[in-house]
């Protein structure tokens, strides 16, 4: 057979192995799902073994549905739900309390000191971060702190911490290689996203041990090679990134100004800075995108915490829709001229908004109102997040390009999608109504796989670089705006008054 890459996505709800051929079609994929722990208000674990269990059966699966041996594969890939946290014993491998998940809100309280005493600025002037639950380095400390011994243990250099990632790469190598890379670092709050390494003051002030922390590597670079008895034969790993940098490289954006928003679980979106750091005046995060040959490229990156999930309710909670798909086909039967919103602060609002406490809502209602409308609401309230997030966006990147003299003003906006949601051409089409702008479905809907294939071949010799890999992009439909400006502005005074309605103290 052809040689291939393998990708590794491990997602939040699932985990995910796909073969890419070098001219990116796939040549395999296996996917399964594992449980989700909610052992308290706020709370969300995965069992680590189980995150490592499902990547060595998927790849398995996977080869085996492609007749694929090991050497028919020149490089892995992986890419990893983002933030989650692991601490396992270096003798072991063993996780020392389960993984916490990003969506994970125990740490509330010591982001809120942490705030009181006046420690964001600093933290957010070094990290591109927020004092929020979701980034890992408050996660760490917690697992120190509660688990009997493991401060002291970590103290001795027993323990090691890794993202999602790290703790994969150090079970497919049998221990051999503890590292990550530098878009994973990225989301701990203990990494300098300026100098690119791991920041003394940061650690000290959120008690972390430096000897749990793994080795910063570029995106894509030698991570070393797995043990030969998991897949027949050794395979190379080349490649690493945060999901949602994963996409950015899939969705080729590595030019400043490109941007990419993917719906799965939540949505997320990036916009390429280039390799100037964009220092948010809006509530956006600054991140690294991607680091090659040394060189870090950054994005300013807004986080929604409930997309697809919002289509999930439909199906799960209210039991409207039987399949996810369904809710664009009941949506198309809504009645235009009713004005509902819904509001999907299920776990708080995420940016702009970084409001953990407030919970969602449904506004407009009357006798009149169906599943259809609400169907429709929901679908909305996805664009409405987007538009939200675009437009901080567009307003820090449109400052930070006329700050900088010389500089031409962005052009015309274009909004890449990838993702589940973005199978409905209705979502899709009302997103380009409220953006006002363009939006590219691409041909390849695997775009974070696509995108940590990518990093491996690259490193690998499969794929060739950036700019010959971006002319290679192709677009399935692109979505242009049709509705009136009257009737968008009215919609959006009407999701704006709904957002402030809720929020208000
Ligand atoms: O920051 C969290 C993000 O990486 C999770 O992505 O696709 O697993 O929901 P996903």
């Amino acid at each position: 057979m052809t040689t291939c890459i393998l990708a590794i996505d491990q997602g939040t709800t699932s985990t995910r192995a796909i073969l890419f051929r070098p001219d990116t079609s796939v040549a395999a994929s296996a996917q399964q799902e594992f449980p989700q722990h909610f052992p308290a208000s706020g709370w969300v674990e995965h069992e680590a073994d189980d995150l490592w269990q499902t990547t060595l059966d998927t790849c398995r699966e996977a080869m085996a549905r492609a007749h694929a041996s090991a050497a028919d594969i020149a490089a892995i890939g992986i890419t990893n739900q983002r933030e989650t946290t692991v601490v396992w014993d270096r003798a072991t491998g063993r996780a020392i309390h389960r993984a916490i998940v990003w969506q994970d809100r125990r740490t509330a309280e010591l982001c809120a000191a942490l705030k009181a005493d006046g420690h964001e600025p600093e933290v957010s002037a070094r990290t591109g971060l927020i004092l929020d639950p979701y980034f890992s380095g408050t996660k760490i400390a917690w697992i120190l702190d509660n688990v009997p011994g493991a401060r002291a243990r970590a103290e001795r250099g027993e323990l090691a911490f890794g993202t999602v990632d790290s703790f994969l790469l150090w079970h497919l190598t049998g221990g051999a290689v503890h590292a990550t890379d530098a878009t994973n670092a990225a989301r701990t709050l203990l990494f300098n996203i300026h100098t690119g390494a791991w920041d003394p003051e940061l650690l000290a002030l959120l008690r972390v041990p430096a000897s749990l922390l793994p080795e910063v590597k570029d995106s894509s670079a030698d991570f070393g090679t797995t043990l030969p008895e998991l897949f027949g034969g050794p395979i190379a790993i080349c490649g690493i990134a945060g999901d949602q940098q994963a996409a950015t490289v899939g969705q080729a954006c590595f030019e400043p100004g490109m941007i990419k928003s993917t719906y799965g679980t939540g949505c997320f979106a990036l916009l390429n800075t280039g390799t100037t750091v964009v220092a948010s005046k809006n509530k956006l995060l600054s991140t690294i995108a991607y680091q090659l040959d040394g060189v870090r490229t950054y994005a300013l990156e807004g986080s929604i915490f409930v997309a697809g999930a919002a289509v999930q309710w439909l199906r799960d909670g209210l039991g409207i829709i039987r399949t996810s798909a369904e809710s664009e086909e009941l949506a198309l039967a809504a009645d235009p001229a009713q004005e509902i919103y819904l509001v999907p602060a299920f776990v708080g609002m995420g940016a702009p908004h970084w409001n953990p406490d407030v919970r969602g809502a449904l506004f407009g209602l009357t006798r009149a109102t169906t599943g259809a409308e609400i169907a429709l609401a929901t679908l909305e309230s996805v664009c409405y997040q987007t538009a939200d997030l675009i437009d901080a966006m567009q307003t820090d990147w449109r400052d930070a390009r006329h700050a900088t003299p010389g500089e031409a003003a962005p052009g015309e906006m274009v909004l890449r999608v990838d993702g589940g949601m973005v199978a409905s051409s209705l979502a899709m089409q009302r997103l380009s109504d409220l953006l006002a702008a363009p939006v590219d479905r691409p041909v390849v809907k695997e775009t974070t796989a696509l995108g940590a294939a990518y990093l491996a071949g690259l490193r690998a010799g499969l794929f060739p670089p950036p700019a010959r890999f971006a002319d290679g992009w192709r677009l399935d439909r692109r979505f242009v705006p049709t509705m009136e400006p009257a009737q968008r502005t009215r919609k959006l005074a009407g999701w704006h008054d709904a957002v402030r309605r809720l929020t208000m103290p």
